[in-house]
């Protein structure tokens, strides 16, 4: 993943690389560094740790310098330490990669034999090496195109140089690169959201674009080495704000801010006159579908999942699923009748985005489902549709799970409505029912009391299993997912029917298990699920919509949520297990915020 950061200025930029590296913590926070020109000298400075610790370091010995580059790590090729961190520098030149060189170990291997000694155990630094060579002969973007013409693999760059102080150079393949505009400063960075602060002027690097970006002027090159010039977009003036308020950390506050969120989306995608969903702009006509295939990662992709089970249900469709790292290798048969819809948060996932691309380039449908709406996947797709959640901060996805759940929920009745899979009355209903989901939430979330005490009973457990049938099925796999990403604790996602075909075996005396209970057509089929593991010691965890009726007296508690649309309770059974998890974690005093080994923005694959 990582983040790089490049300024141009005619004033010193240490601070503002700072700053900006915070911004792009999400994307990896094992490590972090700076490079600038000091006094006519590359000055490089970092450390293993968060960018606060870099801080400190400037703190107590400053890096003066009118041109940098900076960098936040999470570690591909060697461990998290100070050798490892970026940037990588020789005498002349100095680089920070987002990304992975993948004949790297190849290129070692000649540069060794040529006499060549490598410090850090990085791809990077094979970068550095064969720019540091073609410098003898070449200028630095004759360099640095050369240079490029050896690597495999996916990246961004930005490298500075000592013997040219006006200019920093950045690159793209396959790693997002955006530069931005201002006065007398100019920017590169792995987003637009590290340089909101500084401009709301960007442009976006296309694959195989090099850009040269001195104070006052930016030049952009196409991979032939021909001049281009870029679309200037100005970023919208989000107001929402990436402050955690008077909460602990952003998790609870994106937890707490659903209903917010699932109301705004509501809004821009329900007509309130007219009681209809909109959807203007999809590549193909509903009419003229064959089939849907959605594709994800993570919990994005557990939306998919669940889409799957509504669009089956509302519509006539053949309806596929598909992780998008899987995807992009298999032997797929495109239809020019489907409709290829990519789910992702960040919209930067390179897995997804590898995915969609193999899509355009087989000139099939394309739509994204995406929150971060100047993302590579919303701006490489066919149509885009925004979950309208605002900045989502916590690593762990919540309110973006509800939010990409919720258009796929829209997107499935809109399907089917046109083709006339449901009827109007039906239709209508739905949308009704659909309004209150902002309540329910808010009902839903008034549970946190009773959750904080199951937390407490099992939050020193070895392990965990989460079982659910039909769309609770994929809820049962986000939460066991949260629950192992921000705990640390085991957690297995179960369809509660396949339990007896192996997994009952992992049940021992105390194992909590939690079940996801809706009283749907699968009620009393999961709650003898849940009575075979009652009987082998499980200790129950029962979400359910049965108002108050006591379903087994053998279950350790029982969480009763508001009764709704049974189409709804995928969103009202998802709030339990984020808090869930999020208790567990602040039990066993996690960084809930920013996980161990991961990153908000996953950009390598
Ligand atoms: C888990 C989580 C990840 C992401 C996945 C895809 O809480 O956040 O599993 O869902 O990395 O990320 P996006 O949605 O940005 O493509």
């Amino acid at each position: 993943m990582c983040g790089i950061i490049g300024i141009a200025s005619n004033k010193s930029v240490s601070i503002n690389i700072i700053n900006a590296l915070k911004k792009l913590e999400y994307r990896g926070y094992d490590s972090a560094g700076l490079a600038t020109i000091t006094k006519g000298e590359i000055n490089e400075k970092k450390c293993p740790g968060r960018v606060e610790k870099l801080e400190k370091i400037l703190f107590q010995n400053p890096s003066e310098g009118k041109l940098g580059i900076g960098h936040v790590r999470w570690a591909t090729h060697g461990v998290p330490n100070k050798v490892n961190a970026h940037p990588h520098s020789s005498e002349i030149v100095s680089v920070v990669h987002n990304g992975i060189i993948e004949n790297s170990d190849e290129l070692k291997k000649k540069l060794e034999i040529s006499g060549q000694i490598f410090k850090s155990q990085t791809d990077t630094e094979v970068i550095t090496i064969l720019l540091t060579e073609k410098l003898k002969k070449l200028d630095p973007l004759n360099a640095v195109f050369e240079t490029l013409d050896m690597l495999k693999g996916s990246f961004a760059l930005g490298i500075i140089f000592k013997n040219f102080q006006d200019f920093v150079i950045g690159a793209r393949r396959g790693s997002p690169l955006a530069v931005g505009y201002s006065n007398n400063e100019n920017y590169l960075g792995s987003d637009s959201y590290a340089l909101k602060s500084m401009t709301n002027k960007i442009s976006y690097l296309d694959d195989g674009d090099v850009c040269l970006l001195s104070k006052d002027q930016i030049k952009f090159y196409n991979s032939k080495k021909e001049k281009i010039n870029k679309e200037i977009f100005t970023l919208s003036d989000d107001k929402s704000s990436v402050s955690k308020g008077n909460y602990k950390n952003f998790m609870i506050k994106e937890i707490f801010e659903q209903p917010i969120s699932i109301k705004t989306c509501l809004k821009e995608y329900i007509d309130k006159i007219r009681e209809e969903i909109n959807f203007y702009n999809l590549p193909i006509n509903p009419k003229d579908i064959e089939k849907i295939v959605l594709i994800g990662c993570g919990t994005a992709y557990h939306s998919c999942l669940v889409a799957k089970y509504w669009l089956e249900e509302l519509t006539s469709l053949t309806i596929e699923t598909d992780i998008a790292s899987e995807f992009r290798y298999r032997k797929v048969r495109f239809d020019k009748k489907a409709l290829y819809i990519f789910v992702s948060q960040s919209g930067e996932t390179a897995d997804t985005y590898a995915a969609l691309d193999i899509c355009k380039k087989q000139n099939v449908k394309t739509c994204s489902i995406i929150n971060v709406v100047e993302s590579s996947i919303a701006r490489h797709s066919d149509c885009v549709l925004p979950i309208h959640a605002g900045p989502e901060i916590g690593v762990a996805s919540t309110k973006a799970f509800l939010g990409q759940m919720l258009v796929l929920y829209l997107l499935s009745l809109k399907i089917s409505e046109s083709r006339k899979d449901i009827d109007q009355i039906q239709y209508k209903r739905k949308i009704i029912d659909l309004k209150k989901l902002p309540s329910l939430i808010t009902e839903t979330l008034k549970e946190e009391e009773k959750i904080q005490l199951i937390a407490k009973d099992i939050y020193t457990s070895k392990g965990s299993m989460f079982l659910g049938r039909g769309s609770s099925f994929p809820i049962a796999l986000e939460g066991a997912l949260k629950l192992k990403e921000l705990s640390y604790l085991h957690a297995e996602g179960y369809p509660a029917g396949e339990m007896k075909h192996g997994p009952l075996a992992l049940i021992e005396d105390g194992l909590p298990v939690v079940v996801i209970a809706p009283k749907d057509k699968y009620f009393e089929k999961t709650i003898s699920n849940m009575q075979e593991v009652i009987a082998r010691g499980g200790k129950i965890l029962l979400i359910t919509n049965s108002v108050g009726q006591v379903i087994s007296e053998n279950v350790r508690f029982q969480i009763d949520l508001p009764e709704s649309d049974l189409s709804l309770t995928p969103f009202l059974f998802s709030v339990p297990l984020q808090l869930l998890s999020y208790h567990v974690a602040l039990f066993k005093k996690c960084d809930i915020d920013k996980p161990r080994n991961l990153a908000k923005s996953v950009t390598v694959e």
